[in-house]
């Protein structure tokens, strides 16, 4: 790798940082962090790498969900248990309404860092710095609390390695087991009509389990019945806590970010001679890139060469965000120009960030029929090409909240929007919603897949 370490980035131009008052301190947390322990192993993110080379063989879906921005404040078991739940449910409708495997990664356990559209925040004639994720500084609208800390980079890593921590533990001590398939269903999903199509494959997946245990197929002996792997991934956008965690695998001698099992850069900081592009191109994990509607063709050829010059399999990901209007304009030629390039990649649809609008009362929101028909669209345009649509890439949590409109389970109206509106930063699927997009997504990949 030419000229390539962990710090080198720190002589290209960065975008989306936070201005640190204090640099010595800063400088003593990158050292405290750099003495840490790695939050995953090489071998799980080459794992990662194999499992998401199937999916961009047609051969596995990608499921990547999790918060916008992860909280200090609503850092919990419940919460944490709650999506780990809500992304079972949804692996096992694709999995066993779509016929197809499912690799799981939240957005989650260092989802922190956030680019903002501007630098500054005006109310009422005050301007202060924007918030930029709770690793950086605090939401609230005073001096104190917009001012970057760099002890934060602490507690996030902290939070990281509990919650990584509490997954591990739901995916390997009894949580994923399908036995317990019922009990993934939430309280306040049990009582509609979705909770009830849910019950209905639940009840299905259980006969097919007693068949199986009769025929002497059982957790004891098949460990994929009981136990899961759910892999952790963020937007590596604060390269400051990411060089810290970032390590040398002693038996490959290859370099790692460790504070996740895949990172992807941000659609504001993929420039080609940028220092988040610099950062990435030396680490070995699988990878993702945000695609929005002002890519170019060649600009998308040079970064999938820089990213990724062995054409390895499973190491990039371009997760396609374009906005429901504007997938069907922009997406097909990118794709086909880069399917007939003959490039390896896993292409998830994220039909979150290009459907953001605010509501009349002000309101941050998406309509989760714009989400719908942008993944319906994604699906269309690679069945139109002959390439294989291999992932989905969403905003969610597994709690009732009330952020994005519409669906028919939810029915969540603009009025509506402020009774539960939690979210840090952007607007999130409810679990209802993730649910009924997930059954949705099922029956377009069985089409797919017969
Ligand atoms: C995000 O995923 O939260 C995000 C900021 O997305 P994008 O870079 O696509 O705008
Ligand atoms: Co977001």
């Amino acid at each position: 790798m030419n000229n390539w370490n962990p710090s080198s980035w720190r002589d290209f131009p960065i975008k989306q940082q936070p201005t640190y008052t204090d640099l010595e301190k800063l400088k003593k947390v990158e050292k405290e962090l750099s003495s840490y322990p790695p939050l995953i192993f090489a071998g799980e993110a080459e794992r990662l790498k194999g499992q998401l080379a199937n999916v961009a063989a047609g051969k596995a879906f990608l499921l990547q969900g999790g918060d916008c921005a992860e909280s200090f404040d609503a850092f919990n078991a419940n919460n944490i248990k709650d999506l780990f739940k809500v992304m079972m449910q949804m692996a096992v409708v694709l999995t066993f309404s779509g016929g197809c495997p499912v690799v799981k990664v939240g957005r989650v356990a260092g989802q922190f860092a956030k680019p903002r559209s501007a630098d500054f925040e005006e109310v009422n004639g005050i301007s202060l710095p924007s918030y930029r994720g709770d690793i950086i500084n605090t939401a609230g609208f005073s001096e104190k609390e917009r001012t970057p800390k760099a002890k934060r980079l602490l507690k996030a890593y902290n939070q990281s390695a509990s919650t990584l921590n509490l997954l591990r533990a739901f995916a390997r001590g009894g949580m994923a087991d399908l036995h317990q398939v019922h009990a993934w269903n939430l309280d306040f999903v049990k009582d509609n009509a979705l909770g009830e199509k849910y019950d209905q494959l639940a009840a299905k997946i259980s006969e097919t389990m007693k068949f199986m245990e009769a025929c002497g197929i059982t957790g004891d002996n098949t460990v994929q019945l009981k136990e899961t792997v759910l892999y952790t991934s963020h937007e590596a956008l604060l390269l400051n806590y990411e060089e810290a965690l970032t390590r040398q695998d002693s038996l490959s001698g290859k370099w790692y970010d460790c504070s996740a099992h895949m990172l992807w850069i941000g659609d504001r900081t993929r420039d080609l001679d940028g220092a988040h592009l610099e950062y990435f191109r030396g680490i070995n994990n699988p990878i993702g890139c945000k695609v929005g509607p002002s890519m170019k063709e060649d600009e998308l050829l040079k970064l999938i060469d820089a990213l990724n010059p062995e054409n390895e399999a499973g190491r990039l990901n371009l997760i396609v965000r374009m906005g429901h209007d504007k997938v069907s304009d922009i997406f097909p030629k990118l794709l086909k120009r880069v399917e007939s390039e003959g490039k390896n990649i896993v292409w998830s649809c994220d039909p979150m960030h290009g459907n953001v609008e605010k509501a009349p009362n002000g309101y941050k929101t998406r309509d989760f029929a714009n989400i719908l028909s942008e993944v319906k669209q994604f699906f269309q345009i690679h069945k139109a090409q002959g390439s294989v649509a291999g992932g989905i890439h969403l905003e969610m949590t597994g709690q009732n909240v009330t952020e994005c409109t519409g669906s028919t389970s939810s029915a969540i109206t603009a009025d509506g929007l402020a009774s539960r509106y939690h979210t840090q930063c952007d607007p999130r699927l409810n679990a209802d919603q993730s649910l009924e997009l997930a059954f949705m997504i099922a029956d377009t990949l069985k089409e797919a897949r017969n």
